[in-house]
């Protein structure tokens, strides 16, 4: 098995009802090879259109703030914890995360093998962590997932909602993390 196999198998996924809404899979996209694997929620109406993940506002976002620490796009993979769209960007029911993951995710992280995974935001942080979580208590902290590294950000699209760039803001705090994150890459 290889990534492009695994991505040609996911294009025609029907195993949950987001393949009745979806215009495209948005499988993933990156380094094969990657230390960092970024994990979303779920692709929005850009991606929806693309097939492409995080190309949208948020995406454009996370392209800045990446550029800004010195990490490539190009270097990572980024996709997300479901590869079709929910409706009106609604947060993936928990069927949904499951068969996704079992199918997707969780076959994409064996053939990557990253050393550090980044959820971004609640629903990818909850997915690792098996539990509901407060992102804002555990962003920024390294934690384990079966012997990787995890370490939670928060999502771009709530950045975008909360633009302040103050002293504790999640702007600044996203700062200090992404910081932390290229600083264990080197
Ligand atoms: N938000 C996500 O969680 N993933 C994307 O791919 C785009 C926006």
């Amino acid at each position: 098995m290889n990534l492009e196999l695994l991505a040609a198998q996911a294009q025609v996924c029907t195993a949950c009802r987001l393949a009745k809404t979806r215009t495209k899979v948005v499988f993933g996209e990156g380094n094969p090879d990657a230390k960092v694997f970024i994990v979303g929620e779920g692709p929005g109406e850009e991606e929806d259109k693309t097939g492409r993940p995080f190309v949208g506002k948020a995406g454009q976002l996370l392209d800045r703030i990446l550029e800004a620490a010195g990490i490539p796009r190009e270097s990572i993979y980024i996709s997300n914890i479901v590869k079709c769209r929910p409706p009106q960007n609604r947060v993936p029911l928990p069927d949904e995360v499951k068969a996704c993951t079992s199918l997707w995710l969780n076959k994409q992280l064996e053939l990557i093998r990253p050393q550090i995974i980044v959820p971004l935001g609640a629903t990818a942080a909850e997915f690792f962590l098996g539990e509901k979580v407060s992102i804002t208590k555990i962003r920024g902290q390294w934690m384990d997932w079966h012997g990787i590294l995890l370490f939670p950000m928060f999502h771009p699209a709530y950045l975008l909602r909360n633009p302040s760039r103050a002293a504790g803001s999640p702007k600044h705090l996203t700062w200090l993390d992404i910081q932390a994150l290229k600083q264990k890459m080197d």
